[in-house]
């Protein structure tokens, strides 16, 4: 047990999946795991160990935003022992050519700060994925058909943006896409050793205003969902 997750040590698979809603992390347990059990409900962060093809997982919530993720991948890698943590989640397309239901590899994740910026004050530190993760991801997309872009995300502080100067800034230097949560896990399994990446499904659209109906939701997350799982255990 640590601070924030109830599960009794050894009920956390070495390979973490980190959906930021923890009732998504309950329907793809449910959806893609055999035998999978509830290890967490502390302040309803839902958390589920299973097994993909006999091989032990455990996807868990790690709620909206940097310091909350940043909560649970400390727990999660420090006390917990996770070696392997894929972000599964949304983000907004920032480029014409991503277009809604697409699915964003992310190769690095820009930010204007994260809980790892004390650390670093002045310098830039450029959080990146694991390389053997994302060619794994990229083949497990192109394997299933699915439309998938690779490249550099930007993860802000705020949904409710007050700069778009910024966003413009960050489509003009070719980023694909905007979410909350990538590059505090980047930084973190940097710190620690680990293998991180994130796989997003693009749910809306800065520029065309366009977003993915909720009855499309389903299928869209669950193919992202398979490309996470397939990359963790592709070697
Ligand atoms: N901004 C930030 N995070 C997001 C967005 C967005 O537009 N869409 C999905 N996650």
């Amino acid at each position: 047990m640590t601070v924030h997750i109830g599960a009794a040590p050894g009920d956390i698979a070495e390979t973490v999946l980190l959906p930021g809603d923890p009732y998504r992390a309950k329907w793809a347990a449910e959806t893609f795991l055999q035998d999978a059990k509830c290890v967490n409900e502390v302040r309803g962060m839902l958390g589920f160990t299973g097994t993909y093809k006999g091989n032990p997982v455990t996807i868990h919530g790690s709620g909206m935003g940097m310091p909350s993720l940043s909560i649970y991948a400390n727990e999660l890698i420090r006390d917990y022992g996770a070696k392997t943590l894929i972000r599964i989640g949304s983000c907004g397309g920032m480029q014409k050519q991503v277009k809604v239901r697409d699915v964003i590899i992310a190769m690095t994740a820009s930010s204007l700060s994260t809980p790892s910026s004390g650390i670093f004050k002045e310098f830039n530190f450029a959080p990146c994925a694991d390389y053997g993760l994302l060619s794994a991801a990229v083949a497990a997309a192109k394997a299933k058909g699915t439309a998938t872009h690779v490249g550099g995300i930007y993860s802000s502080d705020v949904f409710y943006d007050e700069r778009p100067d910024l966003n413009e800034q960050m489509t003009r230097h070719g980023i694909l896409g905007v979410e909350m949560e990538a590059a505090e896990l980047y930084n973190l399994a940097a710190r620690y050793g680990r293998r991180a990446l994130a796989v997003l499904t693009v749910s809306d659209h800065l520029q065309t205003g366009e977003a993915l109906p909720s009855e499309d939701r389903e299928k869209s997350f669950g193919d992202m969902v398979e490309i996470a799982l397939d990359a963790a255990f592709q070697d």
